[in-house]
């Protein structure tokens, strides 16, 4: 297969428009028969009629008239000669869900039809302009076997509903709202719909319905609460509101990713949708809530206004991601949730931006679309729209938003319109700023400080430089917003400064970064002072001070930005894992890391937020440490990261067992009635102990005996018990096995709860895990075609260092083999999988050798789809 290679610098305006879509399912036992009718509206009269699609095709007609005389070949079917005057097109294709295991255009799952659109997938269900800047008003009319499918949902209103002879019935839904293709869905099923109501602040009744298995009905009650939540906090902080009579949620097992914001009709993955405190942790409801208003926020960022190509996913994507995290951020704490951001974009977006598969926020190219939907489209993207709002001000902010829904509602835009909008309501150029959509790669802000006693100023120099990346090799400085404040170098207490030109006494100041080198002076600085530099993580970008050991011990305890204190105590973490690797690498005894310890004692003793103390203690992993390295030695990374942690655990033993046990009263007394519900105060408290309970464990492995004795009642509530398996999971006892298949016993019917199972399964350094995963493929609960559990356990494997990285190589081996099996069915499953292997030319040359061999053998395979073959032609590159 030759490949087609997709350029935004190609980007044509739609020739023909659609202003109106009618659709007709006819849902058989193993055919679904689907009639389109078009009303199409020509823009370039004499260009031919070209539309996409991978479906059957029946029979084509042109106002009416059946025509033959079309082309059909790489799924475009192209009409020449069609009138220069509105015109109706009539396509009848033929679908099978059940046989659909790619989980994109209709498919089966438990019995029940689902679609999924985006970005490219209605094509598979008829032939349409299936391009996200042609907006049409969609009726659909549903007929099925009522018995079979009671439920019958599509975008919009219901208009109608009857039955039919045969045991059949037929429901007709209108979407009032023009919308592209990609938000098209279509539910048929046996579901039961939960149901409630939300009073907006219009005072018009919204109704709510979530559907789901009448079995897990019982376990929606926290999403729809969120999904009110969501709606208060829109109009609150946005002062937009929900705009049709119904908002609809569907819950699926099987889903390619979190869940999809279609028009009045969402469809999620049931991970984000069901939870009660004994299955779900309390990270499942944080997460819960965030997903649930991040595909009620695209509501406006998204399907009000849209995106006019997909090179501008991030548009609708970053700035959605920017809305969920304040929300978030609102409603659980600014301080945590950002650094929870922040690690995340570390973890999985940095290594992202340094390996093979880099790519700027609005891509240049794509091979597959499915392969964009990136932690930089979403997370840096979220980073690029905060950088306006760091920049603006929150009513700087909400004036270009203003702006942004007056001139676009309703309209398929760029991310260059939503930049216009910000700067124009705020009467600013922000030109250079374009730079975050076109250029690939993490900037590195070298800064160095001096005190000129003479002129009694502090000054700061600033050097940027972004690294090439294999889409572009040199780069122009970009501008960003630098938060920064001084602390005195000994009390670490705030130290006033004026700016140049200025009189105002400052603690905080934003400098504003646009050159490669640039220096700021802090005026009116007379002693020796500690710069707080990226406070609040003000830009997505690695930055370096000098800074000694006692300076970051005084910021870790006296910074007054949360941010800046986490990233204190990170940076000595990053440096004592440096330190130990050096050491194993030559051969030497670790060292002692006396400063770092100090610093870990003060935070084990400091009165603080739980959530945020458990935070302080949390070291940053592999794939942090090593994102932007070469010649990487992955299980010596993993022994020095590890040998920090016994250092740590072996430390303060007696601190760990009384701050856990400190920390079990508070969360008892946090509301003594409803103890395990969730709620942030409780889950703070629970993190904290699950925290202590890792440590204490990893000191002393026997300690699996204590806790296996309290296992019962602990067991209660999910985050728990999962915090117990996970502190036990790498123990070789036979204990851990016991009490990993009683919990696989008593959730054998919970698939999401068995997702846990598999995870961890999969993330243990016992030496029998590779034997334990094998057996894992075939237990009655696993199944590859499903996502979550392929992401479960072959996710979790690929991210075990020691075994995903076995010296023997079997470890690529595996997953290789996996991908190829996967890539039959679902490509887009395939594709995620398949970036473990993105690490392959930052490698020592042994692991680089061994993992191009399985690459190879997977670009070797016939019929690959083009979604692997895009990413591993990346890597090899
Ligand atoms: N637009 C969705 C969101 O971010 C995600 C999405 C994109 C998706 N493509 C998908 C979901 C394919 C499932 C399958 O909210
Ligand atoms: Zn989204």
């Amino acid at each position: 297969m030759s490949k087609t290679v997709h350029y935004l610098k190609d980007y044509q305006p739609p020739a023909y428009l659609v202003s109106t879509t009618e659709l007709h399912f006819d849902i058989g036992n193993s055919h679904t028969a689907v009639t389109a009718h078009l009303a199409v509206v020509p823009q370039q009269p004499g260009a031919p009629l070209v539309l996409n699609g991978s479906a059957e095709l029946v029979t084509v007609a042109v106002n009416g008239e059946t025509i033959t005389n079309y082309a059909l070949s790489e799924e475009k079917l192209v009409l020449e000669n069609v009138p220069a005057v509105p015109f109706d097109v009539t396509i009848k294709t033929l679908v099978k869900p059940s046989e659909n295991k790619s989980l994109m255009g209709l498919y089966e799952s438990g019995g029940n039809l689902f679609t999924q659109c985006e970005p490219e997938g209605f094509r598979k269900i008829t032939f349409y302009p299936d391009r996200p800047d042609v907006m049409s008003v969609f009726t659909t009319t549903i007929t099925a076997d009522a018995a079979r499918y009671p439920v019958l949902l599509s975008n919009g209103n219901k208009t109608g509903s009857g039955t039919l002879s045969d045991g059949r019935h037929w429901a007709k839904w209108h979407d009032p709202f023009a919308k592209p293709s990609y938000l098209f869905a279509l539910v048929a099923g046996n579901l039961v719909p939960t149901c409630s109501s939300y009073t907006a602040g219009s005072g018009r009744e919204i109704a709510i319905e979530f559907y789901t298995t009448a079995a897990d009905q019982d376990k929606t009650a926290f999403a729809i609460e969120s999904l009110k939540h969501a709606m208060r906090w829109d109009e609150q902080r946005f002062k937009l509101e929900y705009d049709l009579d119904t908002y609809m949620v569907v819950a699926v097992g099987d889903f390619n990713m979190g869940a999809m914001e279609n028009k009045g009709l969402n469809i999620f993955n049931t991970k984000y949708v069901l939870a009660d405190s004994r299955t779900a942790t309390d990270a499942d409801f944080a997460a819960i809530e965030s997903v649930i208003a991040h595909e009620y926020f695209h509501n406006w960022t998204g399907n009000r206004v849209t995106c006019r190509d997909w090179f501008q996913l991030s548009l609708k994507e970053g700035l959605t991601v920017f809305r969920d995290q304040e929300f978030s951020a609102d409603r659980i704490s600014h301080a945590t949730c950002r650094i929870e951001n922040v690690a995340l974009l570390r973890a999985h977006q940095f290594p992202e931006d340094a390996g093979p598969t880099a790519h700027p926020v609005r891509p240049e190219s794509y091979e597959e679309m499915n392969n964009f939907y990136t932690m930089t489209v979403y997370e840096k993207g979220a980073e690029v729209v905060r950088m306006y709002h760091t920049l603006l001000g929150e009513a700087g902010f909400q004036k270009g938003m203003r702006l942004y829904f007056q001139r676009h509602d309703g309209r398929a835009v760029t991310c260059d319109d939503f930049r216009a909008a910000m700067a124009e309501a705020n009467g600013i150029n922000l030109d250079r700023f374009a730079l975050w959509y076109s250029q690939a790669g993490t900037p590195v802000l070298d800064t160095a400080g001096r005190l000129n006693v003479g002129a009694g100023r502090f000054e700061l120099t600033v050097k940027q430089h972004i690294p090439p990346t294999p889409d572009m090799a040199e780069k122009q400085p970009m501008t960003m917003p630098l938060k920064a404040a001084l602390f005195d170098a000994e009390s670490g207490t705030p130290v006033a400064f004026r700016r140049p030109g200025s009189s105002a006494e400052l603690t905080e100041t934003v400098l504003l970064i646009t050159e490669a080198e640039q220096t700021f002076y802090f005026d009116n600085v007379h002693q020796n002072v500690i710069p707080s530099l990226l406070r609040g993580f003000s830009a997505p970008v690695h930055l370096h001070y000098p800074y000694t050991d006692e300076e970051l011990a005084v910021l870790l305890a006296a910074d007054t930005d949360p941010f800046a204190r986490w990233e204190a105590g990170q940076t000595l973490y990053r440096r004592a894992a440096a330190a130990n690797e050096a050491a194993l690498a030559q051969g030497l005894p670790l060292p002692e890391h006396p400063k770092l310890l100090e610093a870990v004692a003060y935070v084990l003793a400091a009165d603080l937020n739980p959530a945020f103390q458990a935070m302080l203690l949390e070291v940053p992993s592999e794939s942090e440490l090593w994102a932007d390295r070469a010649n990487i030695q992955p299980l010596l990374v993993h022994q020095a990261r590890e040998a920090l942690l016994d250092t740590i655990a072996a430390h303060f033993m007696p601190q760990f067992l009384s701050l856990n046990q400190k920390a079990a009263c508070a969360e008892a007394q946090a509301d003594p009635a409803v103890r395990y519900e969730y709620s942030p105060e409780r889950a703070g408290w629970r993190t904290l102990r699950n925290t202590c309970r890792a440590f204490v464990l990893r000191a002393d492995p026997a300690h699996i005996d204590t806790v296996a004795a309290k296992y019962e009642e602990m067991a209660q509530n999910m985050t728990h018990e999962w915090g117990i398996l996970s502190a036990i999971n790498h123990n070789e006892s036979p204990v851990r096995n016991q009490l990993l298949n009683a919990f696989a016993e008593k959730f054998r019917n919970d698939a999401l709860v068995m997702d846990k199972y598999f995870t961890l399964i999969a993330a243990s350094r016992r030496a029998d895990t590779p034997a334990q995963v094998q057996a894992a493929l075939s237990h009655p609960a696993f199944s590859l075609e499903n996502p979550n559990k392929a992401r479960s356990l072959l996710g979790a494997f690929s991210r075990n260092v020691p075994h995903f990285h076995a010296e023997s190589g079997a470890g690529y081996a595996f997953i290789a083999e996996k991908v190829m099996e996967i890539d039959r069915f679902n490509p887009q499953s395939a594709a995620r999988l398949v970036q473990a292997f993105n690490l392959c030319n930052q490698l020592e040359p042994r692991r680089r050798s061994l993992m191009q061999s399985q690459l190879q053998r997977i670009q070797n395979q016939s019929g690959l789809s083009k979604d692997v073959a895009e990413i591993v032609g990346k890597i090899l590159a």
